[in-house]
């Protein structure tokens, strides 16, 4: 039988679900509801589902309930007969407030820092949970006893809270011969499992798995090393990649909170044909083919032009300028781009517009051969912009419908890649969960269609970066965004690393008065990115979104800054690249070398800014 050493903190969790009938709240001038704890009798009412353990304690009883001889470091802690019975256990209480959607936690902000004691017998594995909290000194235990104990081996759950950058988690992550985390790790590691909200994803195969929120007050934390210890017990178990994955699936969703279910039980379970990991419908030649393409798309250094605004955008850019909106002065304008010496040494491709796609260089040659000659791959906007829901101020994009017959043209011409763009406002009253739905169903309509016609899709989910919103709107949005796009994407069996993610930097919007600095905009986009976007997607590009020029390099260089990432990560900007010359061109070609020069700046200055500094 193998032998599992787990370390981790026990705590003891408290569940409190408030009752709005009858508690006390205090509004106050913002509209926020507090709960009113006076002492003065009153009741407060709530579900309790009290002293329930929680942490290491549910690695332990998932462990167990998988056949596994588990134990927890420095704990005389064991799980008998359906029980967690410890003895003299240090138990950190924490009590969870749930309110409608809301859960807070109580408890000591500083978690214990875990307890080692050298096993007497060498286990085969040695378990580090989500609830251990690792300092230097337990690292370096760790890690000097496995260089002693041969057959040993390390799993480790690195956390959100995890420092990465820290040596000693460092040191732990490279140690590990298998690695679980519910963030995107800053480097590529082999045996990787990757615990998302709503997705596992292990060596290129991904589960969804859903909890219903009624059915029990499960947190993030619970739910994860629930889903953590699942795939670990199957894995340790020689299980391989798929049923580890399914098992876990189905034991977080089959199970109650303290309750989880017996290895057989969902053996049985999985057995179902509701279970199924389905391969990709797409070509093996298509998969070649877009792989190839999204890689030399995404080539260190460079980034991503984008020149295709729709008719309506060019004609407000021209009218504010006093510019013809002719077709010769819309050639001419693009072609002042395409033209400046040297860009194929800062970007790959050009996103173009169907407009553009058809007209010619100077030389009479199509743009697209003149580009592909310069070694810069045409890509083509393919949706035909937004229109309101029925009844609804929120929008979504059209364009679906012929688009196979559009893409197939499109790559006759030449064209490799191509962009979606479903935009999200952020109002009182959005954006709603069922825009959030719709839009990423279409994008994912989109993105197979392209798949199937050998060009890369750039999904492009944007929140709109003109309105009253916190950065803390922005990282609760834009996470739930992603999670419903790739979710979508995982339904229709989208090739992702044939797929490219363009979006909006996480930054507070326009017209809010707290406005955000480029080091919390790299650093809150970096968080986001990690914790809902699959490892295994070709890349991620950023739109400009209406940030001035300079914001937008600055705010690239703080997302550089916060790498590495497991994706490539670069700028595919229409306005921050393109506005400087237009206000030099304005219109006359005798402006045409300032306002190429000036697009050559704002192409250094972005590339310049993929370099950590
Ligand atoms: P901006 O950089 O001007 O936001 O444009 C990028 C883009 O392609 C939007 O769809």
């Amino acid at each position: 039988m193998q032998s599992i050493l787990i370390i981790g903190n026990v705590t003891k969790d408290v569940y409190l679900r408030l009752d709005n009938r009858t508690n006390k709240f205090e509004t106050d001038d913002k509209e926020t509801r507090w709960l009113d704890i006076s002492f003065d009798g009153s009741r407060h009412d709530y579900y309790a589902r009290a002293s329930i353990y929680g942490g290491a304690s549910i690695s332990l009883e998932v462990l167990s309930r998988f056949g596994l001889n588990a134990n927890i470091s420095g704990t005389p802690a064991t799980f008998l007969d359906g029980q967690f019975i410890a003895k003299d256990v240090r138990t950190t209480y924490r009590y969870i407030l749930c309110q409608d959607e809301n859960v807070s936690f109580l408890g000591p902000s500083e978690a214990r820092y875990s307890t080692w004691e050298v096993p007497t017998n060498n286990p085969d594995w040695i378990y580090l949970d989500y609830s251990a909290n690792i300092s230097p000194k337990l690292s370096q235990e760790i890690i000097e006893y496995l260089n002693l104990s041969h057959t040993t081996k390390l799993a480790f759950c690195v956390d959100t809270h995890d420092d990465q950058s820290a040596p000693h988690i460092r040191a732990l992550i490279e140690r590990a011969n298998l690695v679980i985390s519910d963030i995107q790790l800053r480097q590529k590691v082999e045996n990787h499992v990757y615990v998302a909200n709503g997705h596992i994803e292990y060596r290129g195969e991904r589960v969804f798995w859903s909890v219903d929120k009624d059915k029990d007050l499960i947190t993030r934390f619970s739910s994860h090393l629930t889903i953590a210890a699942s795939i670990f017990g199957a894995l340790a178990l020689g299980k391989d990649s798929s049923e580890a994955l399914l098992l876990a699936r189905a034991n977080i969703e089959k199970s109650n909170l303290s309750s989880t279910a017996n290895l057989s039980t969902l053996e049985k379970e999985i057995a179902d044909d509701y279970y199924r990991i389905e391969k990709t419908p797409i070509k093996d030649q298509n998969i070649v083919e877009i792989e190839e393409t999204a890689k030399k798309l995404l080539t260190p250094g460079k980034g991503i032009l984008a020149a295709d605004e729709s008719g309506g955008s060019i004609h407000k850019k021209f009218e504010a300028m006093n510019i013809p909106d002719d077709e010769q002065h819309r050639r001419d304008y693009r072609n002042l781009f395409f033209t400046t010496p040297e860009i194929e040494k800062y970007i790959t491709g050009i996103i173009l517009f169907d407009e553009t796609a058809r007209q010619n260089a100077d030389d009479g040659r199509n743009f697209i051969d003149y580009l592909k000659e310069k070694g810069i791959i045409a890509g083509i906007k393919v949706d035909q912009g937004l229109e309101n829901f029925e009844n609804s101020d929120e929008k979504y994009t059209k364009g679906l419908e012929g688009l196979d017959d559009r893409l197939a043209e499109y790559y006759k011409m030449g064209a490799r890649f191509a962009k979606w763009r479903a935009a999200f406002e952020v109002t009182d009253h959005s954006p709603t969960n069922f825009a959030i739905e719709k839009n990423a169903e279409i994008l994912a309509d989109y993105a197979l269609a392209c798949q199937k016609a050998s060009i890369v899709p750039i999904v492009e989910p944007e929140l709109v970066y003109d309105g009253d919103y916190t950065i803390e709107q922005s990282i609760e949005y834009t996470g739930k965004i992603l999670d419903q796009l790739f979710k979508s994407l995982a339904e229709r069996n989208i090739d992702l690393p044939g797929c490219i993610l363009k979006v909006n930097m996480v930054l507070a919007g326009k017209k809010q008065a707290q406005q955000s600095t480029p080091s919390e905009i790299g650093r809150a986009t970096a968080l986001t990115l990690r914790q809902h976007v699959p490892g295994d997607l070709a890349g991620i590009v950023f739109l400009s979104g209406g940030q001035s020029v300079e914001q937008a390099t600055e705010n690239l260089q703080e997302i550089t800054n916060n790498g590495p990432y497991p994706w490539p990560v670069t700028f595919s900007y229409a306005r921050a690249l393109q506005g400087p010359a237009l206000e030099a061109w304005k219109g006359d070609n005798a402006n045409a070398d300032t306002a190429r020069q000036a697009f050559k700046e704002r192409l250094i200055a972005n590339c310049e800014a993929l370099k950590e500094k």
